[in-house]
């Protein structure tokens, strides 16, 4: 059976690249994104997509279980790749409603959704609910401890984590309770190109670049494990394709930097690249401002589960993906300088006030 993937946030960071991806490597399957296109969807980001053969985009909700189990039924779908989902720390910590609403509720709806349409098909062996989440589930690490592996209890402490260790339980549940072909990945902290503005690295990129503070929560010395984006949807394409229905597989970059470490290279880099830099050194734009509450102070990922069983290592190193982003933010003004709305600037003032 060709395959047939309906990508829910497809025109967002992550589901954008992994689109991109998916049509290169496998041009014979045929790809249908739903999105929503809220504030973090860019429809920009599948420009080159849209029209094609083999490849539909709706603008939809995944809380619409309506139009979902239309999209799974008219599509033939074999397998969900869901990316959907408010992913912003710091918009959850402003307004957690959308967060419940989207990643708690959206999960349950298409959820819902593909059992019936399993259940419908014979619960035929092809189909796949490969469910996308975070490390964040795990909660926070101290500096010695070990990284988060797949037995690591759940203590998630910010309500974009809470509602996606809720969406993980819902997911696993579905396995356990009806023997839906259902996976969970967990993911490291994401870099690379299409990335909203608003993270903390296309931030310090687009900040650098017109020349705005570079804000740095609290001392800067929190942690995270950073894997290029691309790596993630290696990650994902082995899962899918090799991944056992019922298990969960820790995704990482072994990639730990410290904020601070992080933007002062994203700063020399931007000395090297950008000729016309507002302020140089670029370092000189360095603030820090009060944290976030609640901050988690280190995430690292033990990766060894999808290394040893499905083959899979990341093969981007932090200094080489931070080029290839810097460079990237520098080649597509016009892709972010769009992005710096009037709700944008208004998210801005009201986080950074
Ligand atoms: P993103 O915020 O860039 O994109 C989310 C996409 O989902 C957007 O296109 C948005 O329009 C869409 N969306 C939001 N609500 C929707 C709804 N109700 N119905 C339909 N579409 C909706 O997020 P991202 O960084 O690409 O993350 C994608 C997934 O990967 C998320 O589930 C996130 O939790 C997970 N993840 C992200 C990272 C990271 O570092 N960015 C790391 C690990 C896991
Ligand atoms: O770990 C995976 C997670 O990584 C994903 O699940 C989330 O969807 C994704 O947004 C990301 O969460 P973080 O909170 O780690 O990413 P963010 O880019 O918001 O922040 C990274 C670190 O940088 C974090 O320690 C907070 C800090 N930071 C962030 C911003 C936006 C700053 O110091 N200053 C800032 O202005």
């Amino acid at each position: 059976m060709s395959t047939r993937l309906l990508v829910t946030g497809g025109a967002g960071f992550i589901g954008s690249n992994f689109v991109h991806r998916w049509c290169e490597l496998y041009p014979d399957d045929h790809v249908v994104v739903l999105d929503a296109l809220t504030y973090a969807g860019n429809i920009a980001n599948l420009a080159s997509f849209v029209g094609q053969e083999n490849f539909r985009f709706v603008q939809g909700n995944i809380c619409d279980r309506e139009l979902v189990d239309k999209l799974l039924e008219e599509e033939n779908i074999n397998i969900v790749a869901h990316f959907a989902a408010e992913s912003h720390v710091d918009r959850s910590i402003m307004g957690p409603g959308a967060f419940v609403q989207t990643n708690v509720v959206g999960t349950f709806t298409l959820l819902e959704a593909f059992r019936q349409h399993w259940e419908a098909n014979s619960k035929n062996g092809d189909f796949r609910f490969l469910h996308v989440s975070t490390d964040e589930v795990y909660g926070s690490l101290g500096t010695d401890d070990p990284a988060f592996s797949e037995t690591t209890p759940y203590a998630p402490n910010s309500p974009y984590s809470a509602s996606k260790a809720g969406s993980d339980h819902l997911v696993r549940a579905y396995y356990h309770t009806y023997g839906m072909p259902t996976i969970i990945t967990n993911c490291s902290n994401n870099y690379g190109p299409y990335h909203f503005p608003e993270k903390l690295i296309p931030l310090m990129c687009i900040n650098t670049l017109i020349g705005k503070a570079l804000p740095v929560y609290g001392d800067g010395k929190n942690v995270r494990d950073w894997l290029y984006v691309g790596d993630h949807c290696s990650a994902l394409d082995v899962v899918i394709h090799r991944g056992l229905p019922g298990e969960t597989y820790n995704i990482g970059g072994n990639n730990e930097v410290k904020n601070i470490h992080l933007v002062e290279m994203l700063c020399e880099l931007m000395d090297e690249l950008a000729p016309d830099l507002p302020v140089r050194p670029a370092k000189k734009l360095i603030t820090f401002v009060k944290d976030r509450p609640g901050h988690d102070r280190r995430y690292a990922i033990d990766a060894t589960k999808i290394k040893t069983q499905l083959g899979w290592t990341p093969s981007i190193k932090v200094e080489q993906g931070l080029r290839l982003t810097v460079e990237w933010y520098l080649n597509h003004r016009d892709w972010w300088e769009v992005l710096l709305s009037e709700e944008y600037k208004a998210y801005y003032r009201e986080n950074y006030r």
